[in-house]
């Protein structure tokens, strides 16, 4: 038999540059604004979400993402239409992302959305970004870039973002249970969907950010509905941990935080956030705030 040529592994082979970006939840917590548009579409300051997301992926380098849409989601697909150029829009690095598109039919749970993404990720690793979550960096290497070179060196099954929450909100969130001390990059033993603040093992809650291994899809087609009676993607993360594989977490640095819109009062923040940072408006903005919140209710 003829031996197989040693294939070097370059750099550009392990390079990761797909992502997945799941955005097939109903938005019922935020009816009736989402009665007829998906909720990643909702601006928060100039952008719909879904523009915040890819433009995230954009600036880590990633170059090609898989849209997971549901009913009612086309709103999304035209918005990401390159082709689209609106006069004086002007191009944007998000603009030369590659976008696929797929669809979850049924809200089955996140695992579930993450498993549509089986034949586009090819057997490589890929991000998953949630669609409905933004985060803010000001960071000088932003929290993907640092995910990418960590799973890169390391090579776990998985690199999942964590930032901390309070106590009483642990219930909201995936939580980990950290296998040592939490530096800005540690292992786990555990993680746990939403779980009482009771039970639960700490209070670094998964944020919205993964890098996969293509070991996961074995894993997602092995659980068995979760809380909200749901594939978790926590589940599939956790029996890979019991089976052995290595999971890591990178901590959401100062100056760096998660902004949710699955809920009035996260997406009423962060459309506060993001519209008092304008910087055409902001300052404005701030001024007319203030003038409303100290002058007791004057139009203007
Ligand atoms: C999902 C995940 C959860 C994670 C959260 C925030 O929950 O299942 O582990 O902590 O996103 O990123 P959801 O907000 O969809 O209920």
């Amino acid at each position: 038999m003829r031996k197989r040529p040693q294939r070097r592994r370059g750099a550009a082979e392990r390079l990761i540059t797909k992502a997945v970006v799941p955005a097939a939840g109903r938005g019922t917590r935020l009816l009736p604004a989402t009665r007829s548009q998906p909720k990643e579409m909702l601006p928060v300051g100039r952008k719909p979400t879904i523009q915040h997301v890819v433009e995230e992926l954009a600036a880590a380098g990633l170059r090609e993402v898989l849209l997971i849409s549901g009913q009612g989601k086309r709103a999304i697909e035209d918005h990401l239409d390159r082709d689209v150029n609106l006069h004086g829009e002007g191009h944007h690095p998000w603009m030369d992302l590659r976008f696929f598109h797929a669809r979850q039919s049924a809200p089955r749970g996140l695992a579930d959305a993450v498993g549509v993404a089986e034949p586009f990720a090819a057997g490589q690793p890929f991000v998953v970004a949630l669609g409905d979550s933004i985060v803010v960096s000001r960071a000088r290497e932003p929290l993907l870039k640092r995910m990418l070179s960590v799973h890169t060196k390391r090579r776990p099954a998985a690199t999942v973002a964590v930032e901390e929450v309070p106590h009483e909100a642990v219930n909201r969130y995936g939580i980990v249970a950290p296998k040592g001390e939490t530096n800005s990059v540690f292992a786990i033993r555990d993680i746990v969907e939403k779980p009482s603040p009771s039970k639960a093992p700490s209070n670094l809650a998964a944020a919205g950010r993964y890098v996969l291994a293509p070991v996961i899809f074995d894993a997602i087609r092995r659980i068995e509905p979760g809380v909200g009676r749901e594939l978790q993607l926590t589940d599939a993360l956790r029996l890979l941990l019991r089976e052995g594989q290595e999971i890591v977490c990178v901590r959401l640095r100062k100056g760096e935080h998660r902004l949710d819109i699955g809920n009035f009062l996260s997406y009423f923040q962060a459309f506060l956030e993001l519209s008092l940072a304008d910087p055409e408006l902001g300052a404005t903005l701030r001024a007319w705030m203030r003038a409303r919140l100290h002058g007791g209710g004057k139009e203007g």
